[in-house]
């Protein structure tokens, strides 16, 4: 079965086809970085324009990479949310058009389920190998959107552990990045810095791990590395590379020990025996390595960086398993920005 993907949530624009919900045919991605980065962030009028002008040559690439035409797709799957409107509809709609036309099923996805189905996805580049992934595992998604912690009992079958409970684990990365002047998007950054920095210089909050639950807060330790930032100025001292350095690895080390001992408490709780590091932060160097150091007797699986960012594959991934539970869409199918996990 091919399955055609489109996701078009956020910032990027992507398309790829997939076969029979594991094999990766193609997965083209148009990122809109470079011109949100003079922004500082994502600007959801522009995110909907380069959405437009770029889904045409995006599935054009990906039909051409998989070698195939459209009369070769079998179904069409579209993140139908959550994000942000005005994105979710530029995919949404080519979608519909494209299912009309071909007369196929339509099938909408949610991203988060999606990102949840990477390590599914057939890629020798990942660490842990997907034949013999899994159910049931914990999923922990971590993007610029979403931080949660997931038990995913069965194919489709979700029980959210633990959530955001204000800011999400990368847009913590792009906030603080931005307060060191360091560029957007300010997870790569901040990450590549550490490699350099020390991350015992400071020691930075462990937000949330008083009490026994499984929420992730991330605001807290934002505050905190902007008052430690504004100490230093309003103390007169310069902060050079170095300190910028040390800053980023003991900001990153707070983060990735607030969300391996969350994710180990979560192990605990469900019993799970496998768990999958998936979304944006998962390229995260520091994560990866601290995971396979603490989380030694489960079996881990987190995708390789190119299937950790929103991408397609995912989407076109999850369709089989939502065409068997005969999840399709009329072609009256709308994106919903807050669209829940089910
Ligand atoms: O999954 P994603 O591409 O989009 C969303 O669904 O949000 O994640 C993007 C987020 C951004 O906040 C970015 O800073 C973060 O993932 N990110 C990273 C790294 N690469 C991307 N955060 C930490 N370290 C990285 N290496
Ligand atoms: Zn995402």
């Amino acid at each position: 079965m091919l399955i055609l993907g489109i996701e078009t949530s956020c910032d990027e624009t992507a398309c790829a086809v997939v076969e029979d919900g594991r094999k990766i045919l193609s997965n083209v991605i148009a990122s809109q970085v470079k011109s949100h980065s003079r922004y500082g962030g994502v600007v959801p009028e522009l995110a909907s324009r380069l959405h437009i002008k770029n889904c045409i040559p995006i599935l054009e690439n990906a039909l051409g990479e998989a070698g195939i035409g459209l009369s070769d797709i079998d179904a069409i799957a579209v993140t139908a949310g959550p994000g942000l409107i005005g994105s979710l509809l530029v995919g949404v709609e080519m979608a519909k058009a494209l299912a009309y036309v071909l007369e196929k099923p339509l099938v909408p996805v949610h991203h988060i389920a999606a990102h949840l189905y990477t390590p599914f996805l057939d890629a020798a580049d990942a660490l842990g190998s997907s034949d013999d992934f899994d159910y049931p595992y914990l999923g922990l998604v971590v993007s610029g959107g979403h931080s949660s912690i997931i038990f995913v009992r069965e194919p489709l079958s979700y029980d959210v552990i633990g959530r955001t409970l204000d800011d999400a684990a990368g847009e913590a990365f792009d906030k603080v990045a931005k307060l060191l002047g360091l560029g957007y998007p300010g997870g790569p950054i901040i990450d590549t810095l550490s490699t350099e920095g020390d991350p015992e210089f400071f020691r930075f909050p462990r937000p949330a791990m008083k009490g026994d639950d499984c929420h992730l807060s991330f605001s807290g330790l934002k505050t905190a590395v902007v008052r430690f930032v504004h100490k230093w100025r309003d103390e007169g001292r310069a902060i050079g590379d170095g300190d910028v350095k040390n800053i980023a690895a003991s900001f990153q080390a707070a983060v990735v020990d607030t969300l391996i001992s969350k994710t180990q408490r979560a192990l605990i709780r469900t019993g799970a025996k496998r768990l999958a590091i998936v979304g944006g932060v998962a390229c995260n160097q520091g994560l990866r390595a601290e995971a396979q150091s603490r989380l030694r007797r489960i079996k881990l699986h987190i995708p390789p960086p190119i299937l950790c960012t929103d991408n397609a594959a995912m989407i076109a991934g999850l369709a089989p398993a939502l065409l068997n539970a005969h999840r399709t869409a009329p072609l009256t199918l709308n994106a919903d920005a807050n669209l829940p996990l089910t």
